[in-house]
């Protein structure tokens, strides 16, 4: 159920521009950061940029005292711009270019992804005639749900970088760890043994590389609760209580200045964001209703996405998560703004020359009149960043903050 206000903002601004837009409610953003860095004192908080870089969102998770989790240089830009050091900028990718090491050196702490990469920050760093302090991406001997490593493009094998000679690459100095396991945890027990598990990997860094651990850097996982009726919301707070903890026995063995970081983008933005869109025809088919609206796939990939993956699985099979594409059927609400009290069954389809523009199928709906508005819940992460905007050259969608004193945000620079 959309807020009041928010349906209100929505009614407003639909009236005004007649397109489809984003809207992000600020309140929401700023009570689920809050939330965190009460639950979870003792950690640090970095926002992941790519769920969402519209800049009013953005400036609104740092203004909750977060540091940036950046996957790109332009990212680390954008940082940047929003005036933050370099310590609270990280930047973590695999594949970085010599270009993105060059540019991000000075901005952000690099965290190596790769062997590769380690030898490239060293020779650029030589160049420069400087010692870089750098993190190091790790794919680890475990993984949130074993005790065994997997394989994958991510980070160096903890076995690997345990037999490297570290100390050949005098141009660097390894002073933190990475690693970002999953995203879309909802379970507190989980994330507690996780960061366990991170814990005892940071110690044994020390031990065999003998690192000064500056920061562990736990990737990011906090789930958000899709399906009202299967899913729970993640407990921060027990989350916070278990790991007290281990944070204090980390402590006492690494010191008191190890930065325990926390990355996120999905908790604090996600369900923040409401996708608007307008229905611009209604049709019967063979005793089917469709209710067309404005900008499906190509303004808020998702709904599309996930019905096209059920599409293509065997009967009677579940689809397994491919985050941040796709997390699990129905995981978002689709309301009608309108005061009609019949309801009817419809399935929500697109205004686009393919027929996978169809965001909702056989859904209970009020009775939908042309021009009536369709917002679509949970938009706020992995939504406009991901949807192909310029397919079939139709209106870009708009994006707007709702600050918390009645304010319609919008930017008009790059990085929206
Ligand atoms: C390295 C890294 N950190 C953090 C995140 C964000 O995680 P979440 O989806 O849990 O917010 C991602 C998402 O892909 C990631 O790749």
């Amino acid at each position: 159920m959309t807020a009041p206000h928010i349906q209100a903002a929505i009614q407003k601004k639909m009236a005004e521009i007649q397109t489809p837009f984003y809207l992000y409610d600020q309140g929401t953003i700023q009570a689920q950061a809050t939330r965190l860095k009460e639950h979870l004192p003792g950690f640090e908080f970095l926002y992941s940029i790519k769920t969402n870089s519209f800049l009013p969102v953005v400036k609104t998770v740092l203004g909750c005292g977060f540091g940036l989790d950046a996957a790109s240089l332009r990212e680390v830009q954008a940082g940047v711009d929003c005036g933050l050091s370099r310590r609270d900028i990280l930047y973590s990718a695999p594949g970085k270019t010599e270009r993105d090491i060059r540019g991000s050196m000075d901005h952000a702490i690099l965290i190596a992804d790769s062997l590769h990469e380690l030898a490239l920050i060293n020779r650029i760093a030589g160049e420069r005639g400087i010692c870089a302090e750098i993190g190091i991406r790790i794919n680890p001997d475990f993984t949130m749900d074993s005790d065994h490593g997997a394989p994958g493009k991510f980070g160096i094998d903890e076995a690997q970088l345990f037999s490297c000679n570290l100390a050949q690459l005098t141009h660097i100095r390894p002073v933190g760890i990475h690693v970002h396991a999953r995203s879309q945890e909802l379970n507190a027990q989980v994330l507690r043994r996780y960061y366990a598990n991170m814990f005892a990997l940071a110690e044994r860094c020390v031990q065999k590389l003998g690192m000064e651990m500056q920061f562990i850097n736990l990737g990011g996982g906090l789930g958000v609760a899709y399906s009202t009726e299967q899913d729970s919301d993640l407990d921060t707070a027990l989350l916070g209580q278990q790991s007290a903890a281990l944070l204090q026995e980390l402590r006492a063995k690494l010191g008191e200045n190890t930065r325990v970081i926390i990355e996120t983008g999905r908790y604090v933005v996600c369900t923040a964001g409401t996708y608007a869109t307008q229905v611009v025809d209604i049709k019967e088919s063979y005793g089917n209703k469709y209710v067309l609206v404005q900008n499906t796939l190509n303004g808020f990939i998702r709904p599309s996405l996930a019905r096209l993956i059920a599409g293509y699985l065997p009967e009677g099979a579940a689809a397994k998560a491919n985050e941040p594409l796709f997390t699990k059927m129905d995981a978002f609400d689709f309301a009608l703004l309108t005061d009609e009290e019949q309801t009817e069954q419809v399935s929500i389809v697109g205004n686009l020359c393919t027929g996978a523009d169809s965001m909702a199928a056989n859904i209970r709906l009020p009775r939908a009149k042309i021009g009536d508005i369709l917002t679509i819940s949970k938009a706020g992460s992995y939504a406009y960043v991901l949807s192909p905007v310029q397919f079939s050259s139709q209106p870009v969608p708009g994006q707007f903050l709702l600050t918390t004193d009645g304010r319609m945000e919008e930017c008009s620079c790059a990085a929206r």
